[in-house]
């Protein structure tokens, strides 16, 4: 597939428009954006539970407690791992009855492919899965309607945040990297979780969601930090701007703004340098999300050319 970056002047102009955010800027976006119901977003969050729930489950039964005993992880993580599982499907048959409840059409579990996985990568996964999982929710706070469903997708969000500090640590990485969560778009999340998802059943509803480019980051020797310099790869895509020669960027979310750092052309992708944060602004720290954008003042769906890939940064 060929992503080209298209009027990336009629970004800039929609960017500058943005960075004032008068009530009528802010109603311009909403307007512009398909009408997302409560609904579609307990039916989201649905669908991010049953790809957690899947995956837990599967990996108990793969893997014995001797195994993940082997890889380092002792009988109390086992223990936790088995609560963080039932915590998943009580999700799942929570949102499902709230849906049914309110007279919608709940999603029923997908078929997934977690890949061929070792009690290692298995936990590591489940660690970027909770952090996705903090992410959508804080993501999907600021559309919630009613307020019985923030508070009920609030406590859901805690609990995926205390399972991520707790995965975090049990791999030896600070449980709590930065003193801000990323909250990251429907679409943003969705791009992340589209790879595990084979198919899913031709009777459930359809989400207003889609998946951007995939985007992933190079296996690096060694910890990412600020100041490296990783390859970001666009698997089955070639993103390029529309006139050949606009520069193209590198977008790191976080809840303070994207930070650009520009994105060189390498084969298969781009090399780009892990920025600062201006201070005053979240850092760049733990769980990190970056897009590739042809606009280097704002980050929106519309502006997305690939992305996110997540990846770890870790301390200096
Ligand atoms: C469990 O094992 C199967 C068969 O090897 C594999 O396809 C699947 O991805 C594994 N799932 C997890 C979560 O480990
Ligand atoms: C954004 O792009 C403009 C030109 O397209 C350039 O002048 C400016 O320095 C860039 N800013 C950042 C933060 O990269």
């Amino acid at each position: 597939m060929k992503v080209t970056i298209t009027a990336v002047a009629a970004f800039a102009a929609a960017a500058a428009a943005a960075a004032v955010p008068t009530t009528n800027n802010l109603k311009m976006i909403r307007q512009a954006m398909p009408a997302i119901t409560d609904a579609d977003i307990l039916n989201y969050a649905l669908t991010l539970e049953h790809l957690e729930d899947k995956f837990y489950r599967e990996g108990l039964a793969n893997f014995t407690e001797a195994q993940f005993a082997t890889a380092g992880f002792d009988a109390t993580f086992y223990a936790n791992l088995k609560e963080v599982s039932s915590d998943e499907t009580t999700h799942v048959s929570f949102l499902t009855a709230a849906l049914t409840k309110a007279g919608y059409k709940a999603v029923a579990e997908c078929t997934y492919d977690f890949g061929a996985l070792t009690p290692e990568t298995f936990v590591a996964t489940a660690s970027i899965l909770e952090g996705v999982g903090v992410s959508a929710y804080l993501g999907a706070a600021a559309d919630i309607m009613s307020a019985a469903y923030l508070t009920a997708a609030g406590s859901i969000l805690t609990v995926e945040s205390r399972h991520s500090s707790y995965i975090r640590a049990s791999l030896g990485e600070s449980p709590f990297p930065t003193p801000f969560d990323t909250p990251l778009s429907l679409n943003e999340v969705y791009t992340l979780a589209a790879p595990f998802i084979v198919s899913c059943p031709s009777t459930n509803p359809t989400l207003p969601v889609k998946a951007f480019p995939t985007l992933t980051s190079a296996p690096t020797n060694g910890k990412i930090t600020v100041g490296s310099t990783i390859t970001l790869l666009t698997p089955g895509s070639v993103v390029t701007a529309a006139d050949g020669k606009s520069p193209i960027y590198a977008a790191f979310i976080t809840v303070t703004g994207p930070v650009f750092a520009p994105a060189t052309a390498t084969t298969g992708g781009f090399t780009v340098t892990v920025p600062k944060a201006p201070t005053g602004s979240a850092p760049i720290s733990g769980q990190t999300y970056v897009v590739l954008t042809g606009c280097n003042t704002t980050v929106t769906d519309d502006t997305v050319a690939a992305g996110p890939a997540a990846f770890e940064v870790g301390p200096l």
